[in-house]
């Protein structure tokens, strides 16, 4: 499995999923008071009657592929994010490919992303053709140290793109990363899969690059079960993004026979397309509650011998994942489970050290990257948790850490 959050079983409503071992522990059910109490999962896909009515009146249409609704979403979604048009897209993963294609990234480009993320933010660059180079993170909002891409963009000249993540639902520093960008004339592509909504003073993420994607997989902020979305504000970059998932169709989806370059199949369904906008409309209240969730695990775990998630002035943070860091995980996680507390590792091994990127082209060492991979735990804050399920999880953390005294 390896992203963030657990995978649901095919049934995509289940709170029972397949754990793996080390990182998606708690989402099965407690075996030890007789099955009756459940574990407090760490992710939750919130799917109500809007997204089955939504679903119901595309199969009554018969338009079960590409189709209005896809179109309906994509608007939708690029407005919310406060650009001119999004390309809908089958995943996360195909809608980074595409950007980078439809931006021009290709064979012999070296584009720069941060070794702690998800695989996909990497392996989207390769099979764009191009070769990712990682750059260190910052060791308290875990994304791009710009001080180090700095350093990085001065040392080489061979970078054409970045691929900066804003992982767990807070922005990257996009003012100095667009301004380094401006100065080395390098495209921007955000990897905005888990920052659905995120913003730097006011201005949304998806808004701030050539390109940005997003991911709707079940456990990110808003879903459509599998799914994806690529947002700009160029019409070029729109146009080709379009058409490369499109099988290279020059005129989009109807748009006959003509195949003017080399494509995928990469689109959404109006299925996905239905679910992705009824889930919308809720991401609001979603995200806030995610916010309130966070804000008060925060105050709880004041006095713990934990690091609470950072939010720098002017950052609205999305809390996709609300992430501490420990100097004991291991001791920490099983303590929790023994609680009845689900909580994941989100990622145990920095991109640069995986076997598939191991064979010493991509770059040097990212000890950051390496120390967060070791400390980081995160923890339920989805917006299905209770009141009473929050305190729970707070009150497992401190009394796993041997905090006494009450909050
Ligand atoms: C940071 C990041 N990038 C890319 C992806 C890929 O998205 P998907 O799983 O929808 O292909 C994910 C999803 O897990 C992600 O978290």
């Amino acid at each position: 499995m390896g992203r963030s959050g657990h995978r649901p079983s095919p049934d995509g409503r289940s709170r029972s999923p397949q754990p793996a071992p080390g990182s998606e522990r708690g989402a099965e059910r407690c075996a030890n008071d007789g099955g009756e109490r459940r574990m407090i999962d760490i992710a939750s896909p919130e799917i109500g009657q809007a997204e089955r009515d939504a679903v119901d009146a595309v199969l009554e249409s018969g338009m079960l592929a590409d189709g209005p609704e896809v179109r309906s979403f994509e608007e939708e979604f690029a407005a919310y994010c406060g650009v001119a048009h999004g390309v809908a897209t089958s995943n996360g993963t195909t809608a980074l490919h595409a950007a980078l294609e439809a931006v021009g990234v290709g064979e012999g480009d070296v584009v720069v992303t941060s070794p702690f993320s998800f695989v996909a933010s990497a392996n989207a660059i390769r099979l764009a053709g191009a070769t990712p180079v990682f750059v260190d993170i910052d060791p308290e909002t875990y994304n791009v140290d710009p001080d180090a891409l700095e350093a990085l963009l001065a040392e080489r000249d061979d970078v054409t793109a970045v691929v900066p993540v804003h992982l767990y639902g807070l922005a990257a520093d996009m003012p100095r990363i667009v301004e380094l960008a401006e100065q080395y004339d390098l495209k921007v592509v955000e990897d905005a899969c888990q920052a659905h909504g995120a913003e730097i003073d006011g201005r949304r993420v998806g808004s701030f690059g050539d390109a940005a994607c997003f991911s709707f997989y079940p456990t990110k902020n808003m879903t459509t079960g599998e799914g994806g979305m690529v947002v700009t504000d160029d019409e070029a970059v729109a146009a080709a993004a379009a058409s490369y998932i499109n099988h290279g169709r020059e005129s989009g989806p109807g748009g006959g026979y003509e195949h003017a370059s080399l494509g995928h199949n990469f689109r959404m369904t109006s299925i996905a397309a239905a679910i992705g906008r009824a889930q919308l409309e809720k991401l609001p209240r979603f995200n806030e509650r995610r916010r309130q969730n966070a804000a008060r695990l925060t105050e709880r775990l004041e006095d713990a011998p934990v690091e609470t998630p950072v939010e720098p002035e002017g950052y609205t943070h999305v809390y996709h994942q609300y992430t501490v860091r420990t100097d004991d995980r291991e001791a920490l996680q099983a303590a929790l489970e023994e609680r009845g507390v689900g909580s994941g590792v989100y990622y145990p091994k920095p991109i640069n050290r995986q076997p598939a990127y191991l064979d010493g082209e991509f770059g040097g060492d990212c000890p950051e990257a390496d120390r967060a991979a070791e400390e980081t735990l995160s923890l339920p804050v989805h917006p299905a948790l209770t009141e009473e399920e929050v305190e729970a999880v707070a009150d497992a953390v401190r009394a796993a850490t041997e905090v006494t005294a009450d909050v």
